[in-house]
């Protein structure tokens, strides 16, 4: 396969809300774009995009077979992966931590963390060949342990914000996803691989009206997947090793108006967030 000098971008949970909206951005600015969906066939959205720069992969990380076959047919169809966004991501229950049942954080664990460090190490021979050799992980800022303001804060202003009340195991998923982040960044930087996490805001997608569902209409996304994808993307055109390892949130992603009181995030603490994030330096 002969290299063409374009960008190749490999968008994991393409099928819809985030991913989906990556797809278009990207192709929209002339980029190659390998679109992974857990069912490619039923992917309607993607397979109507008719256009050689995109290239829809079949990918469900709770069968293994798919990320190795998904990666055999890349090593056929693409020169390399530029770029590797770890966008696909379950939320799971949202019940009291105390409470939340094993089976549901084992399932989100396993598509969360695992499911994306396994697609990452499949896909390393393809980074590995490329120019720019980026992973975004696409964290949250909920994997935050040191959010103590919200996480620790009483019942009544936990109860505001489902994901502090509840969430558990997407929460953990999020940390880990975060030391995932970090320890690839260590174990990458001298193939001058480069491995970031970040936040794409509380956005309008089927998993941020889940979190919002327990607000009863009174807080939810406002942040529409345009959005916060083009402010992704400046985080992720901006990759390179100089951030390896860091956590970026998205500029101008914060809850914002009748939301940012149940969430404690609000758009001018973007800066202030740094402070409660690891920011390694190699
Ligand atoms: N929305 C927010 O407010 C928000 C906030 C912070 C972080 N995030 C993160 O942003 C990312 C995208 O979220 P979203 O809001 O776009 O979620 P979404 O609308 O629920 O979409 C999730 C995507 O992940 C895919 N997926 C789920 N399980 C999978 C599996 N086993 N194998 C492969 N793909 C799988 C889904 O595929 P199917 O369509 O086949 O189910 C879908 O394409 C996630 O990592 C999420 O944690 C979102």
């Amino acid at each position: 396969m002969v290299n063409t000098g374009e960008t190749t971008y490999l968008v994991t949970g393409a099928s819809r809300g985030i991913g989906l909206e990556m797809v278009k951005q990207l192709l929209a600015r002339g980029d190659v774009v390998v679109a992974a969906a857990r069912k490619s066939a039923k992917a309607t959205n993607l397979q109507a995009m008719k256009t050689d720069k995109l290239h829809v992969i079949e990918l469900d990380v709770e069968n293994p077979t798919t990320i190795q076959a998904a990666a055999a047919a890349l090593k056929r169809d693409v020169p390399c992966v530029d770029v590797l966004i770890n966008n696909l991501g379950v939320l799971g229950s949202l019940e009291r931590s105390s409470e939340a049942d094993l089976e549901d954080v084992a399932w989100v664990l396993k598509v969360n963390v695992l499911g994306t460090l396994a697609v990452t190490q499949a896909m390393l021979p393809l980074l590995r060949k490329g120019g720019k050799k980026v992973i975004v992980n696409t964290s949250s800022t909920l994997g935050s342990i040191g959010n103590k303001e919200l996480l620790l804060a009483d019942d009544e202003a936990r109860r505001g914000n489902a994901f502090a009340w509840g969430a558990v195991a997407y929460n953990m998923s999020k940390a880990a996803m975060n030391m995932q982040t970090m320890s690839l960044a260590a174990d990458l930087k001298d193939e001058g691989i480069t491995v970031i996490s970040h936040c794409p805001g509380w956005v309008i997608t089927d998993m941020g009206n889940s979190g919002a569902e327990p607000f009863d209409g009174k807080a939810g996304p406002e942040l529409t997947v345009e959005d916060s994808v083009r402010y992704q993307l400046k985080n992720i055109d901006g990759a390179d090793l100089s951030k390896t390892g860091l956590f970026l949130p998205t500029p101008g992603s914060a809850c914002r108006g009748k939301g940012a009181q149940h969430c404690g995030w609000h758009a001018t603490d973007i800066a202030r967030l740094g402070t409660f994030w690891w920011q390694p330096t190699f």
